[in-house]
């Protein structure tokens, strides 16, 4: 397989799919052409076909087995996928019985990232746009719980530049400078 493999994670409302469809779009214009992929989508078809969830915020309330097999599944077709492509997923997922791992060794082993990117911001930005997202069933936590999840996924992508070899970048989006994050992920991903 040839082409840059590079995972961008970030917890639910942080804007990491906004960075990555205007990132994209100016790398094309660039004649840098990436495919961007969304994992939670490709777990998402699985779950839909064997009538397990109703949506793809179900997904993470699944039992810790089938959460695993749907990201095995997933890892495995995207892991057929050629050229440079951006996986839009994340480095943790919260779920009812603690954090599941976004990337364990058997999803990292199939999809050989060269570089993994955060996308973070304050804590508080992301509480208030997940309530004012209505097209999604976010999860209702406070500032600090989602403060502890960012900690959480700086700590995992850590063992997974361990894991791997690849690259860990932190790419902040701040409320009004999504312009600025996209600069910064521009310039990683030409
Ligand atoms: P997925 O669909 O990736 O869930 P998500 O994180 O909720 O995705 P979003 O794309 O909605 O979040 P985002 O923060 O990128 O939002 P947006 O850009 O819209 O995954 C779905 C499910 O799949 C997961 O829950 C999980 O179950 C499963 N899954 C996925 N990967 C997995 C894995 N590896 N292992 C296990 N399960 C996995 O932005 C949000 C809002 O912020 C928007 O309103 C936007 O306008 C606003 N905004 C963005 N940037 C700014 C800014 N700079 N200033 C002000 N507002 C901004």
């Amino acid at each position: 397989m040839t082409g840059k493999k590079v995972i961008i994670t970030g917890v639910p409302g942080v804007g990491k799919t906004s960075v990555i469809t205007e990132s994209i779009r100016r790398l094309e214009e660039e004649g840098v052409p990436y495919q961007s992929i969304n994992f939670g989508t490709f777990m998402f078809e699985v779950a839909q076909k064997e009538n397990i969830v109703k949506d793809r915020d179900e997904m993470r309330k699944l039992d810790k087995n089938s959460q695993k097999r749907l990201q095995q599944l997933a890892s495995q077709a995207i892991a057929r996928i050629d050229g440079n492509i951006i996986i839009d997923t994340h480095a943790s997922v919260k779920t009812p019985v603690g954090f599941l791992a976004g990337l364990p060794e058997w999803v990292l082993k199939e999809l050989k990232p060269d570089l993994i990117i955060l996308v973070e911001t304050d804590s508080d930005q992301i509480l208030k746009r997940r309530l004012s997202d209505t097209s999604r069933i976010r999860d209702i936590e406070g500032y600090q719980d989602i403060q502890d999840h960012q900690d959480f996924n700086r700590a995992v992508a850590a063992s997974y530049a361990m894991l791997t070899g690849c690259t860990v970048r932190y790419i902040k989006n701040p409320d009004f400078l999504l312009e600025k994050a996209v600069e910064e992920m521009v310039q990683v991903l030409r």
